[in-house]
């Protein structure tokens, strides 16, 4: 194993409430790194909040998700991979198993509303797995609030500590730079125009007169006041506390503007992890292994019905890969060989001899994958941490057309496959509940199934609030409680039972009559001990 190729990547991804400027900083990061060469190259990987009906208009835009899946540069020695997710909130699960394949990332805020619905519920998905996260408050040219207030929301809300490593100086109209606490450097902003190394002073000490003359006395007594403030109220920056997840530094400035995202890239590669050893059900898989491996966390359907392929997305957790190589399908105890592994970037694919750990392969696919699947390179293991969460919306499959079944039920399971939503099965597989976490995935399958299988469906609403998965050492009540709420109890797919509970109440009776089991909102219980405290977050949609 090349020790530089492993030690100089960062693969990560970063999250936001829609519009807090997440695709803005994204390209923003991709013009430092020389991906692309003109701003407007990445296109809004988003779906509008408008287009709620046209599903062609979602695809079209999903095609340029997958185009923008994953951008890969070069910056200053290191390997930057970027894993783009999707913004609307309908396809907050893909998110979700994007942030199973990234080492880190980096979370941006709107200055003016602070921590959103979003916002909270992706990082309790970092939390899981103890994800560092960096923070990127932007749009300070605009009026915002309160940066101590800002932090105080961070910290509270969503229960991690914060450093500030920038402090800005004014906000809208009056915003005039940043103040690098770390680097003890004045950046003063113009806006539109990139920082020049005029527009960075060095100063050596706060009481330094430079301050008074290029703010003002009173900004620059009101910086000297808040820096005293942050020295004495912040413990200072560790790099470890970041790394185990329980610290997140701050970043203040504006990515339309270009403003704090060198600044925020420049210490992003510095203190950001490279590839981290990952945990399969049978042991650690250190990255410097020399042996292949490597997890699917995302399929594309290609919904051309002329080339009805499908692009798995590998992220590499160990050894190399190579293009021609044999590799083995832990799941389906099979070797499979790639012909065409293809990288994507901005738009464009190509395709690709080599990859290491960090970097995210796309494998055409003719119906090999599913979400979580693993590839080796001869060893059985299968890694973990790549969990289904508890959907949001349930709904029954009624056949529409009843000389179709067979079309169905295989339209279906080919789309539950690819993590489109979640299949959930009951009274011995005649009844089929679809779960998701949005509405826009009921459309996406119903349009699926007529044009790809020849199937029609409709879609019975259900009283179901979440889906728990539940475990206990006590196997009575474990029983007790399966023939008890038989009705209330469905199978995913690897056959858990899952408890569909009507709302917080039925919950709450279950947890009161059987105290020895536990309820978990994902189907990986050791990375979710917080699971059912934070209902009241999960449950804010
Ligand atoms: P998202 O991917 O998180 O959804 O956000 P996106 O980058 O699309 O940004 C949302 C809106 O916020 C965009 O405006 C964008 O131009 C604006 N924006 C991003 N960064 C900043 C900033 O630093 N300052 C200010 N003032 N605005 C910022 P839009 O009008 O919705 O879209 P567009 O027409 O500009 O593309």
């Amino acid at each position: 194993m090349k020790t530089n190729e492993l030690t100089r990547r960062r693969t990560f991804g970063i999250i936001s409430h829609p519009d807090a400027g997440k695709t803005t900083l994204t390209e923003k990061l991709l013009l430092f790194g020389g991906a692309i060469h003109t701003a407007g190259a990445v296109k809004k990987n988003k779906i509008r909040k408008a287009a709620t009906s046209d599903f062609m208009e979602i695809e079209k835009q999903r095609g340029i998700s997958v185009a923008t899946s994953v951008m890969g540069f070069e910056y200053n020695g290191y390997k930057v991979n970027i894993l783009d997710t999707p913004g609307h909130k309908d396809f907050a699960e893909d998110t979700y198993r994007t942030l199973t394949a990234v080492d880190s990332v980096i979370l941006v805020i709107d200055c003016a509303k602070g921590v959103e619905e979003q916002t909270r519920k992706l990082m309790n998905v970092c939390r899981m797995r103890n994800t560092p996260v960096i923070v990127f408050i932007n749009k300070l040219d605009r009026e915002g609030r309160n940066p101590f207030e800002l932090l105080d929301e961070l910290e509270r809300e969503l229960g991690i500590h914060t450093r500030p490593l920038t402090w800005p100086i004014g906000i809208g109209p009056q915003f005039q730079g940043v103040y690098n606490l770390f680097e003890q450097q004045l950046e003063l902003f113009s806006p539109n125009k990139t920082t020049v190394p005029e527009d960075v002073l060095s100063i050596d000490d706060l009481a330094s007169p430079l301050l008074d003359e290029h703010l003002g006395p009173a900004s620059a007594a009101q910086l000297r006041e808040d820096v005293h403030l942050i020295e004495s109220a912040f413990e200072s920056f560790d790099e470890g506390h970041y790394r185990e997840g329980y610290l997140a530094p701050v970043f203040f400035g504006s990515a339309i503007n270009n403003f704090g995202v060198k600044e925020l890239l420049d210490t992003f590669v510095a203190i950001a992890p490279p590839p981290q050893p990952r945990e399969t059900a049978t042991r650690m898989v250190d990255p410097a292994e020399e042996a292949f491996s490597g997890f699917v966390f995302k399929i594309h359907a290609n919904l051309d019905p002329n080339h009805r392929d499908r692009i798995a997305f590998c992220r590499v957790c160990s050894g190399r890969f190579e293009r021609n190589t044999f590799y083995y399908h832990t799941r389906l105890d099979k070797e499979l060989r790639f012909t065409n592994p293809t990288s994507f970037m901005a738009n464009e694919k190509s395709i690709i001899e080599e990859a290491w750990p960090g970097d995210v392969v796309g494998l055409y696919d003719t119906g090999n994958f599913k979400i979580g699947d693993t590839l080796t390179a001869g060893e059985v293991l299968h890694f973990k941490g790549i969990p289904r969460f508890s959907p949001e919306i349930f709904r029954q499959v009624v056949n529409r057309n009843p000389f179709k079944s067979k079309q169905l039920d295989k339209g279906i399971r080919q789309l539950t496959d690819e993590g489109v939503a979640q299949l959930l099965i009951r009274d011995h597989g005649t009844a089929k509940i679809i779960g998701a976490v949005g509405e826009l995935q009921f459309e996406v399958i119903q349009f699926r199934l007529l044009h790809e299988y020849g199937a029609q469906c409709d879609f019975q609403p259900m009283n179901v609030y979440k889906a728990f998965w539940f475990t206990s050492a006590d196997d009575r009540q474990l029983e007790r409680f399966l023939s008890l709420q038989n009705h209330h109890i469905a199978f995913d797919k690897d056959t858990l039972p899952v408890f569909l509970a009507e709302g917080t109440w039925s919950l709450r009776a279950a947890q009161e009559m059987f105290p020895e089991i536990d309820f978990h909102l994902t189907s990986e219980f050791k990375a979710d001990p917080d699971a059912v405290q934070s209902i009241g977050q999960w449950g804010k949609s």
